[in-house]
């Protein structure tokens, strides 16, 4: 047993910008912990230092409990339904059973992480998503707007993204959610609406004073509902344009508040973005610490 804690170090990774997330269902008969547990292993340390690719691993709570009980972190639970608001608007539930999340600086490094990945997960489970996120100038996603100004720096980013005590400690709590873009809406609406729909001015960055109850910025204002590190990226191409939300935290809570507030629950109002963008999928998954795998 490791006397230190070491969270799966592609969390905190920088300079990877081609983000590819595959999320699995375990295959019937379902495998047994032991044969779970070496899959996920083999998966991280077969990752070649140099080649420019880390994988992280996630596990769906619920399983993560069963096979890990003890490092798994209280009171988390899957994604198991569906996020809607007062009027409808629904954030849908695609809970799978395992993510593994492989970020590579270059296409050619994550084509072969990604083969590598399937191989050795086939014999135990069945890919039912890929998602392949990607950078666009720079911090920019594809409603224009510079996306992470508020995120926290590097060293209070491990405090907000890591569990600090057992059981769990130095595990994370991913959010994975893939959005789709209605580009012809967004464009139409113009810099002002989408700058009142962001909460910040689309040409400075610079946030609204006062900013709109309805603003995304305010729907999900961190001083109110705690903080959380985000490493959003562009996925699809010009004809399906989105965004893929990973949002990481130590406080499963703090994430599905945000959703909840997103959506327009409880006679609160609902996320102007969200007038423009649909979720398409929708999971949470337990990163364990390095050191507990
Ligand atoms: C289509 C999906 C989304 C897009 C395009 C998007 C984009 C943005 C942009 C442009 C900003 C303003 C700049 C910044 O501070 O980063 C922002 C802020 C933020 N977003 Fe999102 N976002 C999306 C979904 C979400 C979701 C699902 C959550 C939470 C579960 C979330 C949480 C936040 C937070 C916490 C902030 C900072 C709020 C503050 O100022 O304290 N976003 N987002």
């Amino acid at each position: 047993m490791a006397t230190f804690v070491l969270p799966q170090t592609g969390v905190f990774a920088l300079g990877t910008p081609i983000q590819t997330f595959y999320e699995f269902d375990l295959a019937e008969p379902r495998p047994d912990a032991a044969t779970l547990l070496n899959v996920v292993r083999s998966l991280i340390v077969g990752v070649k230092t140099g080649q420019g690719s880390n994988v992280v691993v996630g596990v769906r709570p619920s399983l993560l409990a069963t096979i890990l009980p003890a490092q798994c972190p209280s009171g988390v639970h899957d994604f198991d339904a569906d996020v809607v608001g007062d009027d409808g608007f629904t954030m849908p539930a695609t809970q799978h059973d395992l993510v593994v999340w492989v970020q590579s600086g270059r296409l050619d490094a994550a084509f072969d992480e990604g083969r590598r990945v399937l191989g050795l997960v086939a014999p135990i489970a069945t890919l039912k998503h890929e998602n392949r996120g990607w950078n666009y100038h720079g911090n920019i996603d594809l409603t224009g707007f510079v996306d992470g100004t508020e995120n926290p720096a590097i060293v209070p980013a491990a405090e907000i993204c890591l569990v600090p005590d057992e059981p769990g400690r130095g595990a994370s709590i991913l959010l994975l959610q893939a959005w789709r873009h209605d580009m012809a809406a967004w464009e139409a609406a113009g810099d002002k609406v989408q700058s009142e729909a962001i909460g910040r001015d689309k040409a400075t960055d610079d946030e609204l004073f006062p900013k709109p109850a309805n603003a995304h910025n305010a729907r999900t204002d961190q001083d109110e509902v705690g903080k959380i590190l985000r490493k959003n990226v562009p996925i699809g191409g010009a004809t399906d344009p989105g965004t893929l939300f990973i949002g990481l935290c130590a406080k499963q809570s703090t994430l599905h508040t945000m959703l909840q507030r997103m959506a327009g629950m409880n006679g609160e109002p609902r996320d102007a973005l969200t007038y423009y963008t649909t979720a398409t999928t929708g999971a949470y998954y337990v990163l364990p610490a390095l050191t507990d795998l």
